[in-house]
């Protein structure tokens, strides 16, 4: 029937309501995706807990995937099942633009960045131990493989969408082994792109202007990654409006950089911008390019008007109003 169809993991918390928006807003656009839902209610299997198979084999099938929040428990119990599908599906690169929505005033204008994290090591290997009562060790692991992998498809995004320059984020100057193999590779992959210009910075000193965030795609490891791209987020005005994508060499999750907001799950509160904008990432990465701009249109125009703001952007509007503002540009 000409469809594409796509996983989608609805996730926890305001999982279901944000995933509802891009449904409707999907429908309305009449574009092309067929939606083969699945349950990732975590199973217990060979003592571990883990993502049940119908939800791994669909997504095999399917080999794209549209992914809600998925609530993660802190400080002792299962490992995060977000960290589970990076793994399971080798999920190497995380894809998270961030740039400043024309329309929406905040004290940074012009934020224009791509951040491109590390996605399956560095403190998220999940190898820790304690040595005796009181001590605890946490592995860190870098891989020149891994960096290389990651540092060569940063290269080949700057190259596809034109951007001129890439700075690899770092904290070689104490970690001098492991940031250090990811900033040697860096250095070795940049030379296979003479016409890109290579820069490297530290990590503290990122987090310093938010100047640094002009036209410019970061490359940098897993946990900075993590909580530099929540700082962008803020830049622009929060986590409501930040997606992203988590590519592999077959499938790829598109997911927002948010958690699943237990405080206000059920209550229509929730700004789904952020997961809608994973969507127009999904189908951009699909070659669905005039559905892509259609959607991100009526997004970034409802925003722009500004009628319509849920309450984390300052407005009053619930969920269901602004998605039913979208719907109606479409
Ligand atoms: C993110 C999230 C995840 C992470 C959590 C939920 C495991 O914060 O996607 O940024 O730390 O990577
Ligand atoms: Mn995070």
């Amino acid at each position: 029937n000409g469809n594409y169809t796509v996983t989608f993991i609805e996730g926890d918390g305001i999982g279901p309501e944000i995933s509802k928006s891009v449904k409707d807003i999907f429908a309305a656009a009449k574009t092309p995706i067929e939606w083969e839902s699945v349950d990732v209610t975590p199973i217990l299997k060979d003592g571990k807990t883990t993502i049940p198979d119908e939800a791994i084999s669909s997504v095999k099938k399917n080999l794209v995937a549209l992914k809600g929040p998925l609530a993660t428990p802190i400080g002792k119990g299962h490992v995060s099942l977000n960290l589970t599908l990076r793994r399971t599906f080798n999920l190497f690169a995380n894809v998270r633009p961030c740039r400043s929505i024309a329309g929406y005033k905040t004290a940074y204008d012009d934020v224009d960045t791509i951040l491109i994290r590390e996605n399956t090591e560095g403190e998220y290997s999940g190898i820790e131990h304690e040595v005796v009562e009181g001590v605890v060790q946490s592995i860190k692991l870098i891989t020149r493989e891994a960096s290389e992998r990651v540092l060569r498809f940063a290269f080949q995004h700057a190259e596809a969408i034109g951007q001129k320059e890439v700075r690899a984020v770092h904290k070689a100057t104490i970690m001098k082994m492991s940031d250090g193999l990811f900033l040697s590779t860096a250095k070795e992959v940049a030379k296979d792109f003479p016409h890109i210009r290579f820069s490297a910075e530290l990590l503290d000193n990122m987090t310093t202007n938010p100047n640094l965030y002009r036209d410019i795609l970061l490359v940098m490891p897993n946990l900075y990654g993590d909580i530099l791209s929540d700082m962008c987020a803020g830049l622009i005005g929060g986590l409501g409006l930040t997606p992203s994508g988590n590519i592999g060499d077959e499938c790829s999750i598109f997911e927002a950089v948010h958690g699943s907001a237990p405080d206000i799950a059920g209550m229509d509160l929730a700004n789904p911008t952020a997961l809608l904008l994973s969507s127009v990432m999904m189908l951009q990465h699909m070659g669905l390019n005039s559905h892509a701009d259609k959607i991100q249109k009526a997004i970034f125009d409802t925003l722009a008007e500004g009628r319509a703001l849920t309450k984390d952007l300052g407005g009053s509007s619930t969920r269901s109003q602004f998605t039913q503002a979208v719907v109606s540009r479409l």
